[in-house]
């Protein structure tokens, strides 16, 4: 068992009754981003910070200077550097579990091998010898020497997983596009919808496609259930064009051909009839949600080459770095997780949006649904008592500008606050001219334009100046003072990729440890799948459908009267 001290309350400390004090003074003395911009001209570069060539600006957040100092008091007061050194010493934090939480070893570089044993495992040598092994197998893949069963080069990868095992790599792999150099795309498979695979492999010609099977744990039924799908249809195609004969050994050397797996139990994958050679294990103490920058990526190495990957890495390292050595008064990460506390605690919000200015980022919230979400939505500590305060909010987002013409009237002029992430970058990989005008600076002014809506609005002297009729000048008033942070970088390349992946999964843990909440482990998913393996034989068995709930019983007795 882990010997993790309990955590501190964080809501007996005396920073958090001073930040009580400080929110109930700001709220008297009236919120008022356009006086604090006003009072003070160095405020925007006062609140912006840089981190490995990315740019924050934190100005149009509800903080003063005092805020800051208060949030940054919590963070000493409840132990988030302790915590921070004890994670990245491969300390057993994730308790629930008994384990280590090692996601930064992942990026660490090889020269680092033999600087981190944990459990009696030199982590970065272990890291590396996969890393190696898979780089060797994607530049097989790339280069054509990897082929088909029937002699044919790999144009198509098919990745089945789900949740971190999914999640991670298609929005990596949306996010990269512009750098895919080999001819080879992906599709994913997650969903147990039959509808999902019918889409995916629909064109699809098995002679050219490579199919990786990835699942931490390899007993998950949706991946598991689709993977035993795509290998039957594999091999019906394969046979139905004559490119194997349906013998027991031409299937087995079709499997061998064109299924890799990515897995923490390789034992599983052999009894699938894939190759061990080409099976790319992780370990316990990389969460699912925290593995795209682990074998989960192979999909990306083969599409966007080793380089590219190797570039991915760095970002989050750079980033692992920047979290572990910058003091927290200046850490910029720290004080996005310190602030989102500050909004959920204090401001008693709910929900964050992440509104990305670049539609290659357009799976980015919903990957950070499952990091955040399943991260720090629990109602206990890590000691098991019951939390003293309000814990994770939901994450949502869409690109901007869509997000614009369907959510973003709630932002402006809802009744709840939303406190949201914009980010944008100065270059885009597509630069287009419409009538003279940039198309790129159109979305940027966009995204000025939002950030500057919501933090200032308009007055009701200003709707009025235009000539608005007087009845519904409040219904055109902007209330302002809802809370934005920009974050701006050169151009959406691997390297930064992997550094907003990394921002992200600090910030989690900050709020996490704000909260004494074990953020690695996620029992609360349990009970469903529990439950859903007791109900699925109630489709047909009456002595099953006997054992259920009256509500249960009548929606299964409405889809046995409307099956065909
Ligand atoms: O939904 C729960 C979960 O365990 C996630 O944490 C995980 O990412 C996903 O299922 C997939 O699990 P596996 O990689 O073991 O198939």
């Amino acid at each position: 068992m882990s010997h993790v001290p309990a955590p501190v309350d964080a809501t007996r400390t005396s920073a958090w009754k001073a930040l009580r004090r400080h929110h109930d003074e700001l709220v008297e003395q009236g919120i008022d981003l356009r006086a604090w911009f006003a009072a003070d001209p160095d405020r925007a570069s006062s609140l912006s910070y840089e981190a490995g060539g990315l740019h924050f600006d934190l100005s149009k957040n509800i903080v003063t200077a005092e805020t800051l100092d208060l949030l940054v008091d919590l963070a000493r007061q409840v132990g988030v550097e302790e915590r921070r050194d004890a994670m990245y010493r491969g300390e057993h934090i994730n308790t629930t579990e008994d384990r280590a939480v090692l996601h930064t070893a992942l990026r660490r570089p090889k020269e680092q091998t033999g600087e981190l044993i944990v459990d009696g495992q030199d982590v970065v040598a272990d890291v590396h010898e996969v890393l190696d092994r898979m780089y060797a197998f994607a530049e097989r893949v790339r280069s054509g020497e990897w082929k088909g069963v029937s002699g044919c080069r790999i144009e198509h990868l098919v990745s089945i997983g789900i949740g971190g095992s999914d999640l991670g790599p298609v929005m990596a792999y949306e996010a990269m596009r512009p750098f895919a150099d080999a001819g080879i795309d992906c599709r994913y498979i997650s969903n147990i919808d039959p509808n999902d695979m019918a889409a995916k492999v629909a064109g699809l010609d098995p002679q050219t496609t490579l199919v990786i099977i990835v699942s931490k744990t390899f007993t998950t039924l949706e991946t598991l259930t689709n993977a035993r799908e795509v290998k039957e249809w594999m091999l019906t195609e394969l046979q139905r064009s004559g490119a194997i004969d349906g013998t027991a050994a031409s299937r087995a050397d079709a499997i061998r051909a064109h299924f890799v797996a990515v897995s923490t139990a390789l034992d599983h994958v052999e009894e699938f009839g894939i190759d061990p050679k080409n099976a790319f294990g992780f370990w316990r103490w990389v969460g699912g949600r925290y593995s795209v920058d682990s074998a989960v990526g192979l999909s990306l190495i083969i599409v966007f080459g080793p380089d590219r990957f190797k570039s991915f890495l760095a970002g989050f390292h750079e980033m692992d770095e920047y979290f572990q050595q910058t003091p927290l008064e200046r850490n910029v990460i720290a004080l996005m997780g310190l602030l989102n506390v500050w909004y959920v605690n204090f401001f008693h919000t709910q929900s964050h949006a992440v509104l990305p200015y670049c539609q290659y980022l357009h799976r980015f919230p919903a990957y950070l649904q499952q990091l955040t979400m399943e991260s720090n939505g629990k109602s206990v500590r890590w000691d098991g008592e019951v939390v003293t305060s309000a814990t994770g909010e939901v994450f949502w987002g869409e690109p901007g500008t869509n997000g614009q013409h369907a959510f973003y009237q709630l932002l402006h002029q809802g009744t709840v606050i939303v406190p949201a992430d914009f980010i944008a970058f100065a270059n885009t990989a597509n630069p287009a001219v419409d009538a003279g005008q940039d198309v790129h600076e159109l979305l940027l002014g966009n995204f000025l334009a939002q950030t500057k809506a919501l933090a200032f609005g308009k007055t009701a002297e200003e709707v009025r100046a235009e000539g608005t009729p007087e009845q519904i000048v409040p219904a055109r008033i902007f209330t302002g003072n809802r809370p934005t942070t920009s974050i701006m970088a050169d151009e959406l390349t691997p390297f930064a990729l992997g550094e907003l992946i990394a921002l992200y999964e600090h910030i989690t843990f900050v709020q996490g440890t704000i909260w004494g909440i074990d953020s690695f482990d996620q029992w609360g998913v349990e009970l469903g799948k529990q439950l859903a393996k007791e109900i699925t034989p109630a489709f047909h068995d009456d002595d099953a459908l006997r054992r259920q709930d009256a509500s249960t019983q009548a929606l299964i007795r409405f889809y046995r009267d409307h099956r065909r």
